[in-house]
């Protein structure tokens, strides 16, 4: 392609550092959808003649035909997607071919191909985590009423109720689409007609090209759009929050997976069994959701440190954009399946996850409430008082409810019988009625709004 310039071929060195064409062969769809573009705006603007746009685009279409069929091939002498399309199609239409890179260079060219690639894969997240929603939705109805301990520390704290839990990550979910949705208004602007880095002196009409391609105009600076990453890194940024908030929920679903919690029994089609250990049944998607939110992060990282301190416009360095991020959209699809395959089709042990709300105290604060609500007591001595009814009824090893009124009396003597309906798990949920609690009528008032935001009505 720069014959004219060397004298001499790039040494198998250089050809195997350079040639990207391995990994952003992906981008093959955006590539020739934006040349299409390009070609089109080329030919309404008289920059080339009718009959060779026409010829370009019909020629394209054949090389994607092609592709589509076979796969792209991997010359490494073509370095790269964009040399391997315009190759072909030279060989496809002749000389009219040369025509289509005017008035464009790689630099405009493969950042408008990248914007329209993170622009797929942001829409697909974000399909994915709205699928996400509406099986975290479900359940959450389903288990509105159903009481579970909360943690805190991983110590027994409160009961909740599992629908409150599960709508937990409803909210994270939520915020991580609107951060998907920031990020796609940011990257929305169209980069072709920037060139090499200055612009150019054809008498482009840009806003044709953006529109043609779904942006919604043309970037403002020609140097900036052919050397900023920011996009690439936005996505990458909503990608690792949405992976750690997805890790979070795999995490949960280890931990009640495990024999000592017993709080869900998680889908064959989502565990795998030991070589050696007949009775086994691991949940290793959910590990594996966990450690794929230090890869994704790790895809983010490491563009950043790709993109730290290049000057303007642009460097090769860029050319290593890709692979984290298609990395990273792999993977996250992948993690963001497994979760709702995991939320929609466990089985939830209900009688376990009651069983360990009755033990370890975990109305003890609905002890301290009353006594600030009923004996007017004020709360850091209703605290105290308590703990030393904790303190009893650890070393009788029985629960709060089950200790006689006298042994209450002895320790504060403004305890009384009412006292007793108020120590039940389900009076305790119940009373957290509070905007956003536990209470099994707060969890279907979200619920309820869910349902509508997601149009599950
Ligand atoms: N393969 C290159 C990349 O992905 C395309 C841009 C090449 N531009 C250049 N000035 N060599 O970054």
């Amino acid at each position: 392609m720069w014959g004219g310039r060397f004298a001499e071929g790039p040494s198998a060195i250089m050809r195997e550092i350079n040639a990207s064409i391995p990994f952003d062969k992906a981008l093959w769809r955006q590539d020739i959808v934006a040349s299409k573009a390009h070609v089109a705006m080329l030919g309404a603007q008289g920059i080339v003649t009718p009959g060779d746009a026409q010829a370009i685009a019909d020629g394209l279409d054949r090389v994607a035909a092609e592709y589509e069929a076979n796969g792209v091939p991997e010359d490494w002498d073509l370095e790269d997607i964009h040399m391997t399309t315009e190759s072909r199609l030279a060989e496809l239409i002749g000389a009219a071919a040369g025509r289509l890179h005017t008035a464009r260079s790689r630099n405009d060219q493969v950042a408008t191909d990248f914007r329209l690639w993170v622009r797929d894969a942001i829409d697909q997240a974000d399909a994915g985590l709205e699928a996400l929603q509406k099986a975290v939705v479900s359940r959450a109805e389903e288990h509105a009423d159903s009481i579970m301990p909360g943690f805190t520390h991983l110590q027994t704290a409160q009961p909740v109720t599992l629908g409150h839990h599960l709508m937990a990550y409803y909210e994270m979910v939520s915020r991580d689409r609107s951060r998907f949705a920031d990020a796609r208004a940011r990257l929305n602007k169209c980069p072709l007609g920037s060139a090499a880095l200055a612009g150019t002196g054809f008498p482009l009409d840009r806003k044709m090209t953006a529109e043609a391609l779904g942006f919604e105009g043309p970037t403002a600076n020609s140097l900036d759009a052919v050397s900023d990453r920011d996009f690439a890194l936005d996505y990458l940024m909503a990608a690792s929050q949405c992976a750690l908030h997805l890790s979070r929920l795999a995490e949960e679903f280890i931990i009640w997976a495990s024999q000592p919690f017993g709080f869900v029994v998680l889908p064959d089609s989502l565990s795998t069994g030991s070589s050696i250990m007949p009775q086994k049944k691991n949940p290793d998607a959910a590990e594996l959701v966990r450690g794929h939110a230090g890869r994704i992060t790790g895809c983010l990282t490491a563009l950043m440190m790709t993109m730290k301190g290049l000057p303007l416009a642009y460097s090769k360095d860029m050319q290593d954009d890709k692979p984290p991020v298609f990395e990273a959209a792999g993977l996250l699809a992948l993690s963001i399946a497994a979760m709702t395959g995991m939320v929609g089709d466990s089985d939830f042990r209900t009688d376990r996850m009651r069983a360990a709300a009755e033990l370890g105290y975990a109305t003890a604060t609905d002890l301290a409430d009353w006594l600030v609500r009923e004996a007017n007591i004020p709360f850091r001595e209703a605290h105290h008082i308590t703990g030393a009814v904790v303190r009893l009824a650890e070393s009788r090893g029985v629960a709060l409810d089950k200790l006689p009124l006298e042994d209450l009396k002895a320790i504060d003597e403004r305890i009384d019988e009412s006292v007793f309906p108020a120590l039940s798990v389900e009076a305790s949920v119940a009373a957290r009625c509070s905007h956003g609690g536990t209470a099994p009528a707060e969890v279907r008032k979200r619920v309820a709004e869910a349902r509508a935001a997601l149009g599950m009505e």
